[in-house]
C-alpha cells in the first residue's frame, strides 16, 4: 500500500517538474526570440530594409559609409542616389554632403555629372574660396580657378626649348627639366608620324599672363578674356608644366583640324602630357576648347586621365589631393 502510494506521488512529482520544466523551456524561447526580434529591429538592414533598400544597397551603404551618413539616410525618404553616387568611380567620401546639395538642386543631371561637378568645384562659382596651390605636387600640382600661385612663384629647373622645337629666340619659350625631357620623346615619336610641331608659349610669369589677360579684356571684355585666359596666379603657365604647341604652319583657328592634333589627341599621355582645356569639358575647367594646351603631369596620371575621360581637375581631387 504504502509502497504504492510512494510510487504514484513521486510519479506526480516527476509529471510536475516536466510540466514546469517545458513551461521555463518555452518561455525561454520565447524570451530569447523576443529579445532577438528586439536586437535585429535596433540593426541598420532592419532599418534600411523597412525603408525599402533591398540587400544589395544595404550592403553597399553600409561598406562606404559611417554611422553619421547612414543615420542621415535613415532620416530621408528612400532615394536611390545614395546608392548611386556609390557606384560613381570618382566617388569622394568626404563630398557626400555636397553631393546631395548639389543634387537637391539639380536632379535631372546624372550622377557622374554630380560628382564632377563636386570634385572640381565647379558646383562653385569660379574664383570663389580660391586657395594656395600646392606646388609641393610638382608636375601634379593643380592650377585652374580655384587654386592660385603666388606672384612670386618661380617654377624651379626651368630650361630653354631649343628654337629646332619653339617659335621666338632661344630663351623665350621655358619649361621644367621633365617637362622638357618629357616633350623630346613627345617631339621625336610625333616626328616620326610625320609632323613638325612648335611651341608656341610656354612658362609664363606672372606680369607676363597679366599682360596676356589684359589684352583679351580691353579687346573683348571681363567675359570673354575669362573664358580664353586665366587671370594672373590662376595660370597653370606660370607652372612651367604647360605647353602650348601647333604643327608649322597652323595656329589656333585651324590646328584642331589637323591630323598632328588628332595624333596628339590619341599619343601625348604616352609622354606624360593631357590635352587640358577639352571640347567636352568647358563646363569643368572653365575655359574654351584649347586643341594646343598641353600639360605635363606624367604618364601615369596622363594615361589614367586619357583612359577615364576626366579632368585633371578631378583625377587630382581625386588621387592627389
Ligand atoms: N589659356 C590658358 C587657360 C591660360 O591662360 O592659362
Ligand atoms: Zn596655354
Amino acid at each position: 500500500m504504502t509502497r504504492l502510494k510512494l510510487k504514484s506521488s513521486a510519479k506526480r512529482a516527476l509529471g510536475i517538474a516536466v510540466v514546469v520544466l517545458l513551461f521555463l523551456s518555452i518561455g525561454l524561447y520565447s524570451f530569447i526570440k523576443i529579445k532577438s526580434e528586439k536586437d535585429y529591429e535596433k540593426t541598420y538592414d532592419y532599418k534600411l530594409s523597412t525603408k525599402g533598400y533591398n540587400e544589395n544597397d544595404i550592403n553597399l551603404l553600409k561598406e562606404n559609409y559611417k554611422d553619421k551618413e547612414i543615420n542621415y539616410i535613415l532620416e530621408q525618404d528612400k532615394n536611390d542616389i545614395y546608392t548611386n553616387i556609390l557606384k560613381d568611380k570618382m566617388f569622394i567620401y568626404n563630398n557626400f554632403y555636397d553631393y546631395l546639395d548639389y543634387y537637391s538642386n539639380n536632379s535631372t543631371l546624372s550622377v557622374r555629372e554630380i560628382v564632377e561637378k563636386v570634385n572640381t568645384k565647379t558646383n562653385n562659382a569660379y574664383y570663389e574660396n580660391s586657395e594656395q596651390a600646392d606646388t609641393s605636387k610638382k608636375e601634379l600640382m593643380l592650377v585652374n580657378k580655384y587654386y592660385y600661385l603666388d606672384e612670386s612663384y618661380t617654377p624651379e629647373n626651368i630650361v630653354s626649348i631649343p628654337t629646332t622645337y619653339a617659335w621666338g629666340n632661344f630663351g623665350d619659350q621655358q619649361v621644367t627639366q621633365s617637362t622638357y625631357d618629357a616633350f623630346l620623346n613627345l617631339w621625336n615619336a610625333s616626328h616620326e608620324a610625320g609632323f613638325y610641331l612648335m611651341v608656341n608659349s610656354s612658362y609664363r610669369t606672372f606680369e607676363k599672363q597679366q599682360s596676356v589677360y589684359d589684352e583679351y579684356k580691353k579687346a573683348r571684355g571681363t567675359e570673354y578674356a575669362d573664358s580664353i585666359a586665366a587671370r594672373p596666379g590662376y595660370s597653370e603657365h606660370q607652372t612651367g608644366y604647360s605647353i602650348d604647341i601647333f604643327e608649322k604652319g597652323y595656329s589656333k583657328s585651324n590646328f584642331s583640324e589637323t591630323d598632328s592634333y588628332k595624333w596628339l589627341l590619341e599619343n601625348a599621355h604616352n609622354y606624360g602630357f593631357i590635352l587640358r582645356y577639352p571640347e567636352d569639358k568647358v563646363d569643368i575647367t572653365g575655359y574654351d576648347f584649347e586643341s594646343w594646351h598641353f600639360r605635363y603631369v606624367g604618364v601615369e596620371a596622363a594615361t589614367y586621365i586619357y583612359e577615364n575621360n576626366i579632368t585633371f581637375d578631378e583625377y587630382y581631387a581625386y588621387f592627389v589631393k
